[in-house]
């Protein structure tokens, strides 16, 4: 782990399509980031990762990429890009682009090479078997659309070959190993992109699909990993300062790879999820922490957390998200007072934390039409909620040209009714960060400690000097237990402590100075 500014860094992810449209042709661009940075700042996020911004026919909005080197001209143009990476730094703040590593497009000028006959240079640039009417080895791939004699492995959706890194064991006269020539110069290409970009400025990638690039991989990643380590070195080298952030999941193994940040993603069934979506099918019967009703159980979560922070604390950040691109947004199935405090939560744990644009107003998410590869993702891709104004601020453009359409209830949150509520989720969210940035107890590296846990009883831990409290029931609960709680920097609801007894209101949280 190299990037020193990780230590107290607040992620906002940015989903360029729908965020500020500064040149009113309905879709959000890089100079309508740039006049918001601003508000991203004073927000109380101090780094941005942004997602896919590059040349693409959009059929996964942007994970399908077409030239990795310019920006897609709905965007702009590379300079823009670099003046927002300039106007970030003057700002103090980072920027880290999405690097789609597993795959590109179906359209990208080294596929449209390797899908030809005859062979070039590009011919072992995606994986391709020997021939069309067999399968490949059990991995997704598609036959029968090109002239060359073979299929071609898929990395996720049809539109997405997979990039060559070799295999970890070659079985198949087709296959190429992991250290092979032709592997190599996939990884080497890699790093020219990557180069390119760090060049002009950026601060760092966050890795799409980090773990998917080495074929029959075992189970520890040992070959992803070793590319990783590869990357990292070269990194190190030329640019010491640069961050990487993990789409893994698995932090145990994606720090070790080199990498400073793994996200902790909405699975099913896994810890994040029996904090804010532990529905499955049955939306009604909830049982996730942050439910006012569901009896919070905060240690169906900490059960798999704390494996995984013993595990990573030393090596690297785990990164909690509010939600993101291919997340119902939390607002779905919590109502502000409930977003107040799983943000709370969120901000005052250890590792580096990431808001989804609009969460921080409680954006709803929309039941829309599948848009550019999203189906159920579509609907928390929706258009930045700015002001009460045309579009809800988000551009000037006729309604019917929008990238997708602003959220039309009358109710709908912005940006600008929230800041005059002192009370509002967006205030509560700034409160929350200028405190996190305030004390360093809060931020990245500090340690972190359960006191209490048990169900019925106020959620206790402590971050260095600081005590965190929290309640998300709707019922008084309290504790007797002598702790060290001198001051109240921060609440929402009641919370008192008084002759060694804590007792918190109804949907409550402080933090305590010793
Ligand atoms: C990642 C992205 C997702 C994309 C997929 C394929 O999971 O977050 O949006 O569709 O990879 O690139």
């Amino acid at each position: 782990m190299s990037a020193k500014w990780l230590k107290n860094a607040v992620f906002y992810e940015i989903y360029p399509q729908s965020f500020y449209d500064s040149d009113n042709d309905g879709i959000g661009d890089i100079n309508g980031i740039i006049q918001k940075l601003d508000y991203i700042k004073e927000l109380g996020c101090n780094a941005i990762w942004i997602n896919p911004c590059f040349d693409s026919p959009f059929k996964d909005a942007g994970y399908d990429v077409r030239d990795y080197k310019k920006v897609a001209p709905r965007y702009g143009t590379n300079e823009d890009l670099v003046r927002l990476f300039e106007t970030a730094h003057e700002k103090n703040m980072h920027v880290l682009l999405d690097l789609v590593a597993g795959h590109t497009s179906e359209e990208h000028p080294w596929f449209l090479q390797s899908s030809k006959a005859e062979r070039n240079e590009y011919s072992d640039r995606y994986i391709w078997s020997d021939f069309c009417f067999g399968s490949a080895d059990g991995l997704p791939y598609i036959g029968g659309e090109c002239e060359r004699d073979g299929t071609y492995i898929l990395n996720f959706f049809k539109c997405q070959p997979a990039l060559n890194y070799g295999f970890l064991n070659v079985t198949k006269p087709w296959q190429t190993p992991m250290n092979g020539p032709a592997a190599i110069k996939t990884r080497e290409a890699l790093k020219d992109i990557m180069r390119f970009w760090l060049e002009k400025g950026c601060d760092g990638f966050r890795v799409d699909m980090a773990a998917s690039l080495v074929k029959h991989d075992d189970d520890k990643k040992t070959g992803t990993s070793a590319i990783w380590r590869d990357v990292r070195r070269m990194l190190e080298c030329e640019f010491p300062d640069a961050a990487m952030a993990a789409e893994w999941n698995d932090p145990g193994l994606s720090l070790r790879a080199g990498y400073d940040m793994d996200f902790y993603l909405n699975v099913t069934g896994n810890g994040y999820s029996t904090l804010v979506r532990d529905y499955e099918n049955h939306e009604n019967e909830d049982h996730s922490y942050f439910k006012k009703d569901a009896g919070g159980n905060i240690n169906r979560f900490l059960d798999e957390y704390m494996d995984r922070y013993e595990d990573s604390k030393d090596t690297g950040y785990i990164s909690l998200i509010t939600c993101n691109h291919d997340t119902i947004r939390p607002r779905y199935n919590m109502d502000h007072r409930e977003l107040k405090l799983f943000y709370s939560f969120i901000f005052t744990m250890p590792g580096v934390p990431f808001l989804y644009y609009g969460d921080e107003i409680g954006m709803r998410y929309q039941k829309l039409p599948t848009k550019e590869g999203g189906y159920f993702r579509t609907g928390s891709r929706t258009p930045m909620q700015w002001n009460e104004g045309k579009n809800l601020g988000f551009s000037d453009a006729d309604a019917d040209k929008l990238y997708l359409p602003v959220d039309p209830s009358k109710d709908a949150p912005t940006v600008s009714s929230q800041e005059k509520d002192p009370d509002s989720l967006l205030n509560t969210v700034k409160k929350l960060l200028s405190l996190r940035s305030a004390q360093e107890d809060l931020q990245s590296d500090a340690g972190l400690k359960f006191i209490c846990t048990e169900p019925g009883r106020p959620l206790v831990y402590q971050r260095g000097s600081l005590f965190i409290v929290l309640n998300t029931g709707g019922k008084e609960v309290s504790l007797q237990k002598d702790l060290p709680l001198a001051e109240k920097l921060f609440g929402i609801g009641n919370t008192s402590y008084e002759k060694g007894r804590l007792t918190l209101g109804a949907q409550s949280f402080a933090v305590y100075k010793s």
